[in-house]
């Protein structure tokens, strides 16, 4: 990373964020899991469908199918997950915004009422949607957008669409998503010359800038062909705090480290073998064919949902279901004493 201009040192230290603050207060009362990881956030994948293509995807962890629940049938799981002590809501994809019934997705979810509903995008179809989207109840937006050089957009996600991204991202900070983050997935020789441009691009647009190192899974089909771009994220860390004015972590959040650096914000998604990152997940995943998923990096011990609610389970016997898939959860990369796990 090549930051120009004066040094700020470190005058901070280490704190929690507001969030896990705010958390920390209710989570003796959460469900946990065999690891004492309390459960928090749902994450859910709408489609497997994108409209672009991304040579490094991990398509979150999930398996290409056909199949889509329906808005109705997602509002149902929420409710039953809300009930769990579920807070925080998350839409992904593929790309959540190629259904073209997204914003009944938030309209139903935002019905149950969570404290923080959020979409995971590229942004490319932000221009027609973030306004209703905010309207039907998503609190906040974070937008893939690993390049501002036309050329190198394309050669990342064999599409044209960097102008309408970066409009996107401008559109959702415009219509009040708050935050709205960039997500920057870093690579060596492609962008990494970039991150202090990417920077200044969100610091001017008051949009938190997310740094995140590629992650290499079976689920990208190049997936070893990734290992030439992986880049260090570490040594940027050391660099951005000795940068910062102040630092906070997200303890409930994977134990990520958030950089405030001159009126600007950064934050750092580093999954590989971080067992602290593992120790941290508060997360539980829906695939788009109604399949609890305990872990990004697992596709072993999925626990399919949507069948038993077709089969006319009540609330009491999904909540069970939910509770299987809880029990399934283990931290993908673990120090030694951690592994076992209570019974
Ligand atoms: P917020 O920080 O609350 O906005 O959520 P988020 O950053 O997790 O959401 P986002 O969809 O923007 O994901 C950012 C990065 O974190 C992506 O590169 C994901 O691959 C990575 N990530 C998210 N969840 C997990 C997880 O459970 N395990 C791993 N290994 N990586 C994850
Ligand atoms: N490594 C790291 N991040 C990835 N993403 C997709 N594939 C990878 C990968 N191999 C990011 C996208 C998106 C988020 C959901 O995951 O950039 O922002």
């Amino acid at each position: 990373m090549k930051i120009t201009g004066r040094k700020i040192t470190l005058t901070g230290r280490v704190t929690p964020d507001e969030e896990s603050i705010k958390t920390a207060a209710t989570v003796d009362e959460k469900v946990k899991d065999r690891f004492e990881r309390p459960l928090i956030s749902f994450r859910i994948s709408v489609t497997n469908r994108c409209n672009v293509n991304c040579f490094y995807c991990h398509h979150d962890g999930i398996v290409p199918r056909n199949y889509e629940m329906t808005a109705e049938e997602m509002e149902r799981i929420c409710r039953v997950a809300k009930s769990l002590g579920i807070e925080k809501i998350r839409l992904s994809g593929g790309e959540p915004l190629v259904r073209d019934d997204i914003v009944e997705i938030v309209r139903r979810i935002a019905s149950v009422g969570f404290r923080d509903i959020s979409i995971t995008t590229n942004g490319v179809l932000l221009g027609r949607y973030a306004e209703k989207l905010f309207k039907a109840g998503l609190n906040r937006i974070n937008i893939s957008f690993d390049t501002l050089n036309p050329e190198t957009y394309r050669f990342i996600t064999r599409r044209d669409y960097m102008e309408l991204a970066r409009d996107g991202i401008k559109k959702a900070v415009k219509v009040g998503l708050n935050p709205v983050k960039v997500n920057m997935v870093v690579m060596k020789g492609i962008n990494d010359h970039e991150i202090w441009d990417m920077f200044q691009f969100c610091r001017e647009n008051g949009v938190i800038l997310q740094l995140i190192e590629l992650l290499k899974t079976e689920n990208c089909e190049e997936s070893e062909s990734l290992k030439k771009y992986h880049y260090d994220v570490r040594k940027l860390e050391d660099e951005l705090a000795e940068l910062s004015t102040k630092v906070k972590k997200r303890r409930f959040m994977q134990d990520r480290k958030k950089y405030f650096i001159e009126g600007g914000e950064i934050e750092v998604v580093r999954p590989m073998d971080n067992t602290q990152f593992c120790k941290n997940c508060t997360r539980l995943r829906l695939t788009p064919d109604g399949k609890i998923k305990p872990c990004l990096l697992r596709n072993d011990n999925l626990v399919d949902i949507i069948e038993p609610m077709r089969r006319g389970y009540s609330d009491e016997e999904l909540k069970k279901v939910f509770l299987k898939a809880v029990n399934n959860r283990e931290p993908f990369y673990t120090d030694f004493d951690d592994a076992q796990g209570s019974e």
